[in-house]
């Protein structure tokens, strides 16, 4: 199993460019098969993610072409199968995000059930209530290991979501961009990654309305056309790169960010006594200049502060002064990377949803884990401030989601290295 030894580096300095974002293009690969017509999309991030949903895309019957490292054409002339299997839906949750554009093009899908992962349960009820408005029959066997839905022909009508759930708000909006009429849905995700997807479906002839916006409303059209599409640069990495610039006491600038994608970030840093400055290269990000406090966290969907920053921000809450609150409320156990930072040498308290971060701690190198991507990162800034060597596996959940990771760390100046067992 590969690792990663870190160990205790100067303050990060110099510049990161950011990739796209891992969290718009894989919906926008499972909307391509919407289509009969080409859709190339560009800076799609060179990640094990992307390669799933690749494979499984190809194995519904979509041709995939790479044209270069972060370019691929995908073209779907025909659907070979309106079956997702167990062991490809399996790799990872996305994957259920076929389920909508099957639907829409066939009438039918049966995909396996993504079930949950380390950091909750993660239940689908909210997409398979947004089929129901649209008619759809939903079907599960006993077990629930499957669902398998079906309409002759979906109808636009009005989606009320329960939360703004960001999958739910993605997969509505795909199947409604073939149904009969208008489908307008109330108090959906008003993520970036919503808008991104909302302007790929548009470019592809979709007729997709305030996409950003707690009201989406999507009017159904017969078919689409080939279309040319750039995947926006991912947030949670720029946020992951800002963090790091504080927790080293650094000095980093952010390239091909964009900077209105991370302003609950930046706002949270500044009250730390980060500096930030938007310059004509990128967003300096500067730990350097002031001695850093502590402040206090509520994870909310966006534009309110994200869920996936959560670990790495508190990777950082424990080097500064004071204590911070950290309230998890998206997650309902997204809190695996504190016994990890506790076994460096924290001192965090979780009671429930929240915890207390007593600051100022002295961070020692020792084995840890990655129990899920983002807790991954986290792990690997605590690394970069601790001493002596921090031995940290399980890193396939970070390079699920970060593309050339230690390489731009780096280049940056930090000390760390990838061993293969
Ligand atoms: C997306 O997950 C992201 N994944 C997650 O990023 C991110 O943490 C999350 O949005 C929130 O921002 C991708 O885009 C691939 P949700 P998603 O549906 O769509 C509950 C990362 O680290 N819920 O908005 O699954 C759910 O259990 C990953 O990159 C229901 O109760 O998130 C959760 O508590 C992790 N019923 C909350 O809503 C439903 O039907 C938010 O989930 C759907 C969701």
């Amino acid at each position: 199993m590969a690792k990663y030894l870190i160990q205790k580096s100067a303050p990060l300095k110099g510049e990161v460019e950011i990739s796209g974002s891992k969290n718009a293009v894989l919906p926008i690969m499972a909307a391509a098969l919407l289509s009969e017509e080409e859709c190339t999309l560009r800076d799609v991030p060179a990640l094990r993610d992307v390669e799933v949903l690749k494979d499984l895309i190809s194995y519904l019957g979509a041709e995939v072409n790479r044209i270069d490292t972060n370019t691929y054409t995908i073209q779907t002339r025909e659907i070979k199968s309106t079956e997702a299997p167990f062991d490809l839906v399996n790799k990872m949750r996305a994957s259920f995000l076929v389920a909508g554009p099957l639907l829409a093009r066939t009438g039918r899908a049966k995909v396996y059930m993504p079930g949950g992962c380390t950091i909750g349960a993660r239940p689908i009820e909210l997409h398979l209530k947004g089929f129901r408005a649209l008619g759809a029959e939903v079907r599960q066997d006993e077990v629930g290991s499957y669902v398998e839905i079906t309409s002759d022909r979906l109808v636009g009508a009005n989606v009320y979501l329960d939360f703004p759930s960001v999958g739910a708000t993605e997969h509505i909006m795909m199947a409604a961009t073939l149904a009969d009429g208008p489908t307008p849905i109330q108090t959906a995700a008003e993520e970036p990654e919503i808008v991104d997807l909302a302007n790929f479906l548009n470019k592809m002839g979709a007729r997709v309305k305030g996409a950003g916006t707690e009201t989406i409303k999507i009017d159904g059209v017969e078919k689409f056309k080939a279309c040319n599409h750039g995947i926006i640069p991912d947030r949670i990495e720029a946020g992951t790169f800002m963090i790091a610039a504080a927790i080293t006491r650094g000095n980093i600038l952010i390239k091909n960010a964009v900077n209105s994608h991370v302003k609950a970030i930046a706002a949270k840093l500044t009250e730390c006594g980060v500096v930030i400055e938007d310059t004509d290269e990128g967003m300096l990000v500067r730990g350097d200049v002031n001695p850093l406090v502590s402040t206090n966290i509520k994870t909310m969907p966006y534009p309110g502060f994200p869920t996936d920053a959560q670990s790495p921000f508190m990777a950082f809450l424990t080097t500064v002064e004071g204590s911070s609150v950290v309230i998890e409320n998206i997650f309902e156990n997204r809190f695996m990377h504190v016994s990890e930072l506790n076994r460096m040498g924290a001192n965090i308290k979780i009671d429930g949803r929240s915890a207390i971060i007593y600051g100022n701690r002295h961070l020692e190198g020792t084995k840890v884990i990655s129990t899920d991507l983002r807790a991954g990162a986290a792990m690997v800034l605590a690394g970069l401030v601790a001493d002596g060597t921090t031995e940290l596996s399980e890193i396939y959940h970070i390079e699920r989601g970060y593309e050339n990771f230690v390489e731009k760390f780096r280049k940056l100046g930090a000390t760390i290295i990838r061993i293969d067992d």
